[in-house]
């Protein structure tokens, strides 16, 4: 199994058409493969099998479900590099990065091909001695998943484990810049003997029609989303017309606090791994950070010193820390934040202002940072350090706080009693102490406010993908 695959994957089929969309290496923009384009007939299709799966799918042991669910894990590492190469073509990360989200989406499978066998109901002490009240949890029924371009494997991995492990059947639409790792995940589901019609895969260079029909489809009972804000409201405002339940991971704008008490050291580490994780491009990336004013400069002098050594350079080079970043909207989003901070009085005080049109952008680190400014407003995406100087704990948190996000904060102090009080002060989902890397699959992952709706991994992100039944027996 070498081949990239190229077609749908609809009922256990690969489904060729002959509009086909290029996909392309975004270092130098060279054509990897040409992916078929699905239409809404393929679209529809992909739904009807997914629909027609689902009641075998749901009443199989869970056990047999967890099984598939890990030998699919199981393939996933035994086929690492290819799949990492694969992922850096796509995606244009780094090579030791590509292989980290390998292994990091396969662990989805195996703690949810665990879990498979968890979904416990309960027994309620019922008031009339009559009655015996027991409560159950269902798949919700066929899923249809979006998923992004900055972790083709490990967002969806996130989402399809939890699915398939609830014993819902899904429908994934991956982002257009990376089809091919879902497309390749769909061969291994294949080569396990998951059934037809259980996860089908449409790419399309035409998203939003995409979606569009899927949250149209009445037999889609559920839409998880990972992506941006603005299309996270659009599914839930669609969704509502058919009460479909959402999912939504959306953006952040993640404050990284470094007080006074910290160690200067680990905070460096952690901000090197919250920062430039995927060139930038993640939305945990820590996007502003706030020093409070004791260590402000000896912080910024460790940082820079340590941001110097990264190698910015093509992804598939092993020594390489920052690949290119995705396209070229990409590029220009980085280049007008930049712009605009330095228009408004931020210092350049590590790198220099990105310049020209280069997918490969140098990391940059902007002091001064001030509330009007974009870098402090908007998800950077990119390798841009956007630093800010606390008066106190006090500041630094109601710094952190304004934001319309709350995906994750990061915050950095030895005092134990500290870190538990600003740790519940931080308006975010997820918080890492003295941690720059907070996902792991046993974790609940998500957001609040402007971040998003529901959790993913855990056993929390099993819950996301069941109803409660509650079963009312008289029993005299
Ligand atoms: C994301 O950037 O959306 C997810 C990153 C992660 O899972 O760590």
């Amino acid at each position: 199994m070498s081949e990239i695959k190229r077609d749908a994957f609809i009922d256990g089929r690969w489904v060729a058409r002959d509009a086909r969309f290029a996909v392309t290496d975004p270092f130098d923009d060279s054509e990897i493969a040409q992916v078929a384009d699905a239409d809404d007939a393929m679209v529809d299709a992909a739904v009807e099998a997914a629909a027609r799966a689902f009641p075998a799918w749901k009443r199989r042991p869970a056990a047999e479900r967890g099984r598939l669910l890990g030998q699919v894990a199981a393939r996933m590492l035994a086929d690492e590099r290819r799949l990492a190469d694969l992922c850096t073509r796509e995606n244009g990360k780094p090579l030791k990065e590509a292989i980290a989200e390998v292994r990091y989406a396969a662990s989805f499978l195996t703690w949810f091909g665990g879990e498979a066998e968890r979904v416990y109901g309960e027994t309620i002490p019922a008031s009339n001695a009559a009655q015996r009240l027991t409560v159950i949890r269902e798949a919700v029924g066929p899923v249809a998943v979006i998923t992004p371009w900055n972790f083709p494997y490990a967002m969806l991995t996130r989402k399809l484990g939890a699915a398939l492990a609830a014993g819902c059947t899904v429908v994934a639409k991956p982002a257009e810049a990376t089809p091919l790792g879902t497309l390749a995940l769909a061969e291994l589901c294949e080569a396990v003997g998951i059934p037809a019609g259980v996860f089908n895969v449409v790419p399309s260079s035409h998203g939003g029609r995409i979606g569009g029909r899927l949250l149209a489809a009445k037999a889609i009972r559920k839409i998880s989303f990972t992506g941006s804000t603005e299309v996270g409201q659009l599914i839930m405002r669609n969704a509502a017309a058919d009460l479909k339940r959402v999912s939504l991971e959306l953006g952040g704008n993640a404050p990284f606090l470094v007080l006074a008490d910290a160690d200067l050291d680990a905070a460096v580490a952690g901000a090197l791994v919250a920062k430039f994780r995927n060139s930038g491009q993640t939305c945990v990336a820590a996007n502003r950070f706030i020093l409070e004013a004791p260590i402000a400069e000896a912080f910024t002098a460790k940082l820079s010193a340590a941001v110097a050594k990264l190698v910015v350079g093509r992804g598939s080079d092993p020594a390489t820390d920052i690949g290119p970043v995705i396209d070229d909207a990409a590029v220009a989003k980085i280049k007008r934040l930049v712009e605009d901070g330095v228009s408004r009085g931020a210092r350049v005080v590590f790198g220099a202002a990105p310049a020209g049109t280069s997918r490969l952008i140098a990391p940059v680190v902007l002091a001064g940072i001030t509330p009007e400014m974009a870098l402090w407003r908007e998800e950077i995406f990119g390798p841009v350090i956007a630093l800010r100087t606390a008066m106190d704990e006090a500041d630094a948190i109601a710094q952190a706080n304004d934001t319309e996000a709350g995906l994750v904060a990061y915050v950095y102090t030895r005092d134990g009693a500290r870190q538990h009080r600003v740790a519940e002060a931080l308006e975010a989902g997820m918080v890492g102490v003295n941690e720059g890397l907070v996902s792991t699959a046993q974790a609940p992952f998500g957001g609040i406010k402007h971040s998003g709706l529901g959790r993913e991994g855990s056993r929390h992100g099993i819950d996301d993908y069941t109803n409660l039944k509650y079963i009312a027996t008289r029993i005299g």
